[in-house]
């Protein structure tokens, strides 16, 4: 049989039997790639199938739970993320990790960071770049470790962009960790295309799962995303791994989020804090401080409010400046939540809360560079902005509540923690639904009126 000769979107995976400029499932222009499906896919499908053992093919029960003994990263941020009960977080055995983000944002340093952390408990890592050379990976470890940590490690640097090299190498030298510096620039001459290109992303991810899975070895490899922010190569990536974590943070500020997107091993919702320093990714265990500004000084325009991160309650302060504008669309600017959530409580605050920011540039703020997403921080917004409209400043004034479009307020989940923890940082005025139901109490309340 001759092989078949298909054409396949490098965005998104969409095949057609003729080239196509413009792909009908993703709108992408010149996406679409020749591939060539070897003949042979039938015939080792069937011969594969006879070779299966069929008598020695375990009941549940036999089948030892193996996976549960994880490796610890000793990063105890990046091993909240990675899932596990507690003190037995980290790595599964055999476990494959998409680490995704922005260029730039830190994905090589803390790859690098935990392989010298691994390796530092006495494991074998091989660090594998299609991007930099094994000099650029050095001046990279000597910025976040000193001369004498890395000195006896055993950390195996292979400049490549050939993935079956990086695996062969991985077998050979019987590491316990292989990392991969980017999927986007490693490509096999088993694959089409060229690196990056739908069929050797697909080809190569397989080729480390499948060796992740014979082997136990756990593989992580960072992935680019797009200028759109999604995977770069497509969601079928997501698919064929374990667990995607997403490192995502301000350019301006240090501040770095860790999540997970999927995770087979853990829970989604928690989250790692690190902020960029000199010497690489540190984590913010400690985060007392770290959201908090001004709050403690005589400025009008500043209000706490506690946002849940994973199952984390976290004190951040959000700040807002208005100054007067003679602009007929006066400005609205908001840093760390959504642009139209702004408009929205700004409407609200004036018609339900009698408090007309019309007349006023808006300027809002979250410390920290977190981006908050939930709406536990509306009620917040409203007061940092009300304080600053009116001049009066709010004392050590925590709020935590949804405000809606009738000028009411909601309860949130997870209050009671929320409220616990603004306890144990000495916050007595919290003004949540129960103290203010709706929005112009709230006023009331924090206004002192
Ligand atoms: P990098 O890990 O190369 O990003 P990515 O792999 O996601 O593209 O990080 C590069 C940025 O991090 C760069 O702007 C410099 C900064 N950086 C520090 O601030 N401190 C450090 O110790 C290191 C290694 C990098
Ligand atoms: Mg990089």
């Amino acid at each position: 049989m001759a092989s078949k000769k298909i054409f396949v979107c490098n965005n998104c995976g969409n095949e057609s039997s003729k080239w196509l400029g413009l792909c009908p499932s993703c709108s992408s222009w010149n996406s679409f790639q020749e591939m060539t499906l070897p003949d042979n896919s039938k015939q080792s499908l069937g011969s594969r199938r006879t070779k299966i053992e069929i008598k020695n093919i375990p009941t549940i029960a036999q089948v030892k739970s193996t996976s549960l003994e994880r490796i610890s990263t000793t990063i105890s941020e990046f091993d909240r993320v990675l899932g596990g009960k507690e003190k037995y977080q980290g790595i599964v055995p055999g476990e494959v990790i998409l680490l995704s983000g922005d260029p730039g944002i830190g994905k090589s340093t803390i790859m690098l960071q935990i392989a010298l952390k691994i390796a530092a408990t006495g494991k074998k890592v091989l660090y594998v770049s299609g991007e930099e050379s094994e000099s650029q990976i050095k001046i990279r470890a000597e910025r976040v470790a000193s001369e004498k940590e890395l000195s006896n490690l055993d950390i195996y640097l292979l400049s490549s962009t050939d993935i079956d090299q990086a695996v062969a190498a991985a077998e050979s030298k019987k590491v316990d960790l292989l990392i991969i510096d980017s999927i986007q620039t490693v490509q096999s001459v088993d694959a089409n295309g060229f690196p990056g290109s739908l069929p050797q992303l697909r080809y190569c991810t397989l080729k480390l799962v499948n060796f992740a899975k014979s082997t136990h070895i756990p593989v992580f490899f960072i992935g680019h995303v797009t200028k759109e922010g999604t995977i770069a190569g497509p969601q079928l990536l997501a698919h064929m791994v374990d667990c995607v974590l997403y490192l995502e943070g301000e350019e301006l500020t240090g501040t770095r989020i860790l999540r997970s997107l999927k995770n087979r091993f853990g829970d989604t919702s928690e989250v790692g804090i690190f902020i960029m320093e000199e010497k690489g990714l540190a984590e913010i265990t400690d985060v007392k401080d770290f959201f908090l500004g001004t709050n403690e000084k005589n400025v009008p325009g500043s209000c706490v409010t506690i946002v849940m991160e994973g199952s984390r309650p976290l004190l951040i302060e959000v700040q807002a400046l208005t100054v007067p504008s003679n602009l007929a669309f006066p400005r609205r600017v908001a840093q760390g939540i959504p642009d139209r959530r702004l408009e929205l409580l700004l409407a609200v605050l004036s018609r339900h809360g009698t408090i007309s920011a019309d007349k006023y540039d808006v300027f809002v703020n979250v410390v920290g560079g977190l981006k908050i997403t939930e709406t536990a921080s509306d009620l917040a917004i409203c007061l940092a902005i009300a304080s600053s409209i009116k001049g009066i400043t709010l004392v050590k004034t925590v709020a935590v509540a949804e405000v809606g479009l009738l000028g009411e307020t909601k309860s949130v989940i997870n209050l009671e923690k929320r409220v616990k923890e603004a306890g144990k940082f000495g916050y007595k005025n919290i003004i949540t639904y129960n103290e203010a139901p709706y929005l112009k109490k709230a006023l009331d309340i924090a206004l002192k009126k």
